[in-house]
């Protein structure tokens, strides 16, 4: 998705957008832009391409000196990405830049024609907004302002300035995030908070349609009625580096190696004398014990982690759960009552789809909790109750960390969910807590055991067009993610198969040297899956096999075997998706691609 920054203060503001922009180069871009007040006049710099050729672009034609400015990453929706189309866009006296979805740009731009507003350089919804902004602007910017949002509709936040108001950056978010940063005698704005941590930890999240005014260093606020508004200032604890790649050559990997502390941060402080305890986010055992259907539902990775739920919630606390993808669900007019739970996981919680599921759960008068890793963001303010996982700042656009968060957290809440019903004894359930407690060390070990073996097979799988993934119940849960994870980043072509499915057509497929890796880390199911991985080396296939120490598996039907700690069944997929994960990075790093920023992808998406 796109990035918008901003700034005010006494620094070099080109410097200040750009350095600031790098940090949202994650969310994936095509293009950027700045525009920044030089001398009184606004001065724009933008190009299609990365944030080193904008600088090329400014060391050749010049470089906007200045005190104040807007920038902007932009991710192509509405025209290709060009110069052109990159951000920022003008109107006669008003300059935007702009994250989201104008709906109803068209009509808008219908109208401007008709009121002699003729004057479009781009495809862009953005030059739509930039334009209208100009029509309403009769030298009061927030009048203006308040009568543009009006006529929008759509997700987006907005970085604004006025040819008029030198020195003045106003801002404005409906549905896409956005932040204010506060430091000592200058302020920002940012889609994200990574972007401003290098100059200050302070920040104001701005809501629905509240407008910002940075001006002399600091902001002041306005709701959509115009109304001045005190907010709350709130402190990012965050340091730089967390948001950096620390000696890492990519933050997957970074990402990767910091899940042992991930986990530690999200399940100790919910875990009170040897049992869970979810009170602190909300979850009371009387609600649990009267579940009578829980409804999981996300999108891609988190969606997937709502998958290996789904499997231990039912085993465990035998309550049945349904697992959705958002964009499905939402427009599937679903049978809700008030008896149910909606579990909506999310690690931006900004994505438009699981957003609109929150809010339909709710009109239904369904539960809802949130299972979300960033503050403050839309969904967990919405949400009945939210579980933050404490990943920290994820920025690699596949997602790792995020991910083996919110399976702890699947497990804390079929822990509590099973003692609330009765379904697990106390005793039982302590031994569960106990051996979920040990997953940081667990998998620390399993980073260290694999990596090298993964690092091998990766280089067996570069040359595929295509492989298959498969597994049994908690396995096949997980090989979803292991398949999503790989295609995102390697663009290898990937499925993932329930073992037993096979032979209902897509056995088909195999062919000599194809590879199929199959994940068989659940005793009690090994002996089918091991038939099932026979089965496709009979008809020529390379089987890599993920299983636990002791597995005892048919050497003769195993190309490569990547061997991980074994541990109590229940909990083997924290171990399991950790050689998924490495195969993936480094299938990916040995194909040349952008491991971070795969083509095609951002890592929020705000939009539909
Ligand atoms: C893949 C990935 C995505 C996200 C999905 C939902 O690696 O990260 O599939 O899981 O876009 O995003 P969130 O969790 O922010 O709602």
């Amino acid at each position: 998705m796109c990035g918008i920054v901003g700034y005010v203060g006494p620094r070099d503001c080109t410097d200040v957008l750009v350095s600031a922009l790098t940090k949202l180069e994650y969310r994936g871009y095509d293009s950027a832009g700045i525009a920044v007040f030089e001398n009184g006049r606004i001065e724009v710099a933008k190009t299609k391409g990365r944030l080193a050729d904008l600088t090329q672009k400014m060391e050749k034609e010049g470089k906007p000196k200045g005190h104040a400015g807007i920038g902007h990453t932009r991710w192509a929706t509405h025209g290709e990405p060009s110069d052109v189309n990159s951000h920022p866009h003008s109107g006669r006296r008003v300059t935007i830049v702009h994250n989201g979805i104008i709906e109803n740009y068209k009509q808008l731009k219908q109208f401007l024609i008709e009121n002699d507003r003729n004057e479009f350089l781009s495809d862009t919804d953005t030059e739509v907004v930039a334009q209208l902004l100009d029509f309403y602007y009769d030298g009061d910017p927030i009048r203006c302002i308040r009568k543009t949002l009006h006529e929008l509709r759509g997700s987006f936040a907005l970085g604004i300035i006025f040819a008029d108001r030198p020195e003045t950056v106003y801002a404005v978010r409906c549905e896409s995030p956005l932040i204010v940063g506060q430091g000592q005698d200058e302020v920002f704005i940012a889609s994200d908070v990574p972007a401003i941590i290098k100059y200050t930890k302070n920040y104001y999240l701005l809501e629905q349609g509240e407008i910002a005014i940075l001006k002399d260093g600091s902001a002041e606020f306005r709701s959509l009625h115009g109304r001045p508004l005190k907010k709350e200032l709130l402190f990012a604890d965050w340091d730089e580096d967390s948001a950096e790649k620390g000696g890492y050559p990519h933050y997957m990997l970074k990402e990767i190696h910091e899940q042992p502390t991930a986990v530690k941060t999200t399940i100790t402080p919910r875990i009170e004398d040897g049992l869970p305890n979810l009170s602190e986010c909300g979850i009371i055992f009387g609600t649990l014990r009267n579940l009578k259907n829980i409804f999981i539902v996300a999108c891609g990775t988190a969606m997937h982690a709502g998958m290996v739920g789904k499997y231990v919630i039912e085993k465990l606390a035998r309550v049945s759960v349904t697992v959705d993808i958002a964009s499905e669900f939402r427009y599937r007019d679903p049978l809700l009552t008030h008896d149910d739970l909606i579990i909506i996981i999310s690690q931006s919680g900004e994505t438009a789809d699981s957003k609109a599921v929150l809010s339909l759960a709710k009109s239904r008068g369904a539960k809802t909790l949130a299972i979300v890793n960033v503050k403050g963001s839309s969904i967990a303010r919405e949400a009945d109750m939210v579980i933050y996982t404490h990943a920290g700042p994820e920025i690699a656009v596949a997602s790792t960390k995020a991910y083996m968060v919110q399976l702890a957290v699947m497990y804390l809440f079929a822990f509590e969910t099973a003692l609330a019903k009765g379904k697990l004894e106390e005793k039982e359930c302590r031994r569960l807590t106990a051996a979920l407690l040990k997953m940081p060390d667990v998998i620390e070990k399993t980073i260290n055991k694999v990596v090298d073996m993964c690092q091998y097979v990766s280089t067996k799988l570069i040359t595929a067009d295509s492989l298959l993934y498969i597994g049994r119940g908690l396995d096949y849960a997980l090989s979803m993610e292991g398949s999503l994870k790989l295609k995102e980043i390697s663009y290898i072509h990937s499925e993932s198969y329930a073992a037993g499915e096979l032979k209902h057509g897509t056995i088909s497929l195999i062919t000599e040297g194809m590879p199929v890796i199959a994940v068989a880390t659940q005793n009690t199911l090994l002996e089918k899956t091991v038939s099932n991985i026979k089965e496709v080396k009979a008809r020529g296939a390379m089987t890599i096999v993920i299983c636990d120490e002791e597995a005892d598996i048919d050497a003769d039907a195993v190309d490569y075997m990547i061997r991980i700690p074994k541990i109590n069944e229940t909990l083997m997929p924290m171990v399991a998706t950790v050689p998924m994960q490495l195969l993936a990075y480094y299938t990916s790093v040995n194909k040349g691609n952008d491991v971070d920023k795969p083509r095609n992808l951002a890592k929020s998406v705000t939009v539909e």
